[in-house]
């Protein structure tokens, strides 16, 4: 079954919305709070390893329901059984988009005859005995020395999510070293290589489709550099392969049965849960793998069965619509106050903004309204001593996702504790603010005169009424990163439904690629190009310095 094609703002909860906003916008959290009656127990659910209070927000219980309204109207039920049952949603690519049967090792989801799971499951056997081969050190290089470093080679999809993750469990790392070579940058590349021991590194080649520029050149790269201390022969015993190209892969120097398998049906942004994911195995381990996929599971089933109203990924997507198209906010902050967690934003800005960064509805038409939603963060307590000054008393509406662990993994619980009052503190304070009286009392008590008060009250007061979402799980587990990351998931599928665009594609990453091959045959040719002049001026300035 097709995704509908409503446009949102045509429906009846659309118009209703606007009416609550009108009638919203002018009251604060705080009023909320008082007039709505168990607001705190309303506006929370816990479920698949995650709590979520989203009483914090600039919402109505009124405007809430409506919001959920909004998404039964569109037909969200039947939306969300079209993705999980493997439906050609990703249309602009005649693709089924089926990263969550790569945790389900029971699904009876078929893509053209083939029973998804059981690909999944010889893919997860191949994981499996790959990584226990490294890590027991049975896989040797070609001086007979087993493996101490292992180097992903990809970008974007074939990135991001494995980097963040292996980032996000080192606690759980295992005796060997995991680098990640991404950027096309010459200097990246060295600076990583430099690191290395030929004779001990194994280098995984993610890329779905075989074909990306700078994979492909960071390969050959590493390929060259690990070719002057032996010869084209080893090169399969610290080279392997994740790809849907498997000639392209063999033709490489990669062993046939050294490159695992990635399908048209995972979209590179969700892939790190398939063997996109070999660097997170070889990190932690095939079993905190595997609990990574069932937390993720876990999730998948809380989202397909929860009612809208206690469905932690739909209220996130409703709440994220409600500031983007009645607030017109821009962005939304996401703060972990984990340092393990540093590189969640920036797998997230690709997983969003990648999927809902679109202007065209699925029915073919300019949209009239925002879509997408700009995301970015770091974790605190850092970001507070960077941009929270903005969050607190700049101009914009900056909505915020606040993630925190109740127990630290290394059990110092004075800096538990030091970490956790931040992140109360902030949320509290972007709700409560401090008010003109408060600032004053505090002034005085300073020992100010009445004069200086009345010069500093402006600066010193802070407005308050800004919203958060707080989420708390137990613990950094594998479980719960995997239940998080498949939280955000879903809340962009909900969101890229509501907004009726196609969350699938990337056509609009194509474009640059293309300029840029031109621009590259560009450097040699001596005849004038077809360039705008500030770019001809630009390659002109280039050629000159590389000539
Ligand atoms: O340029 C965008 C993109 O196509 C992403 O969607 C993808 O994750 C990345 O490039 C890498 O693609 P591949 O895995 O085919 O090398």
């Amino acid at each position: 079954m097709a995704l509908t094609t409503t446009n949102p703002t045509s429906t009846a909860s659309w118009k209703k919305l606007n009416e609550l906003y009108q009638k919203n916008k002018g009251i604060s959290i705080l009023d909320f709070f008082s007039s709505e009656q168990n607001r705190v127990k309303k506006f929370q659910v816990e479920a698949a390893n995650l709590f979520l209070d989203f009483s914090k927000n600039k919402i109505s219980s009124e405007a809430f329901q409506c919001l959920v309204e909004l998404a039964h109207e569109l037909g969200l039920k039947e939306g969300i059984q079209a993705y999980f049952s493997g439906d050609e949603i990703n249309e602009t690519e005649g693709r089924a988009v089926l990263h969550t049967a790569l945790r389900n090792p029971y699904s009876k989801v078929k893509v053209n005859g083939e029973l998804v799971s059981e690909l999944v499951n010889k893919s997860l056997n191949k994981i499996e005995g790959f990584t226990q081969k490294v890590h027991s050190g049975a896989w040797k290089g070609y001086s007979g020395k087993s493996i101490k470093h292992v180097v992903n080679i990809g970008i974007g999809g074939s990135d991001l999510g494995p980097n963040m993750v292996v980032d996000a469990l080192a606690y759980y790392q295992q005796p060997v070293t995991t680098h990640f070579i991404s950027n096309v940058d010459g200097d990246h590349v060295h600076e990583i290589l430099n690191k290395l021991d030929p004779e001990t590194t194994l280098f995984i080649v993610v890329s779905k489709s075989f074909s990306t520029q700078e994979t492909l050149n960071n390969a050959n790269t590493s390929r060259d550099w690990l070719l002057k201390h032996t010869t084209q022969t080893e090169v399969a015993k610290h080279f392997v392969a994740v790809s849907a190209n498997v000639e392209k892969a063999i033709e490489f120097g990669i062993d046939k049965a050294h490159v695992f398998p990635m399908w048209d049906w995972v979209g590179g942004r969700f892939s790190l849960w398939s063997a996109a994911g070999i660097s997170i195995a070889c990190a932690v381990g095939f079993d905190n793998f595997k609990d990574l996929l069932a937390g993720a599971s876990e999730m998948d089933e809380h989202f397909r069965s929860a009612s809208f109203d206690k469905n932690i990924p739909v209220i996130l997507a409703l709440l994220g619509v409600w500031y983007g198209n009645f607030y017109k906010a821009e962005s939304e902050a996401v703060i972990p106050y984990s340092q393990y967690l540093q590189k969640l934003a920036s797998y997230l800005q690709q997983a969003s903004m990648e999927s809902n960064g679109k202007s065209i509805g699925r029915d073919g038409k300019l949209v009239n309204y925002q879509t997408g939603s700009i995301v970015w963060g770091e974790p605190g307590t850092n970001s507070q001593h960077a941009f929270f000054q903005l969050m607190h008393q700049g101009t914009q509406l900056i909505p915020a996702d606040f993630i925190g662990f109740l127990k630290p993994l290394h059990g110092n619980q004075h800096h538990q504790d030091l970490l956790m009052s931040n992140f109360f503190a902030q949320t509290e304070a972007f709700l409560k603010g401090k008010t003109a009286e408060e600032v004053k009392k505090e002034l005085k008590q300073q020992g100010k005169s009445d004069e200086d008060i009345d010069k500093l009250l402006p600066f010193k007061v802070f407005e308050g009424n800004r919203p958060t979402n707080t989420l708390l799980a137990e613990k950094l587990t594998p479980k719960t990163l995997g239940s998080l990351i498949a939280m955000y998931e879903h809340k962009i599928f909900v969101q890229g439904f509501i907004w009726n665009v196609f969350s699938y594609d990337q056509w609009g990453v194509e474009l640059g690629k293309q300029l840029a091959n031109t621009i590259l045959r560009d450097f040699s040719i001596d005849e004038p190009q077809n360039h705008d002049p500030s770019t001809q001026q630009l390659i002109d300035k280039y050629k000159k310095a590389r000539s």
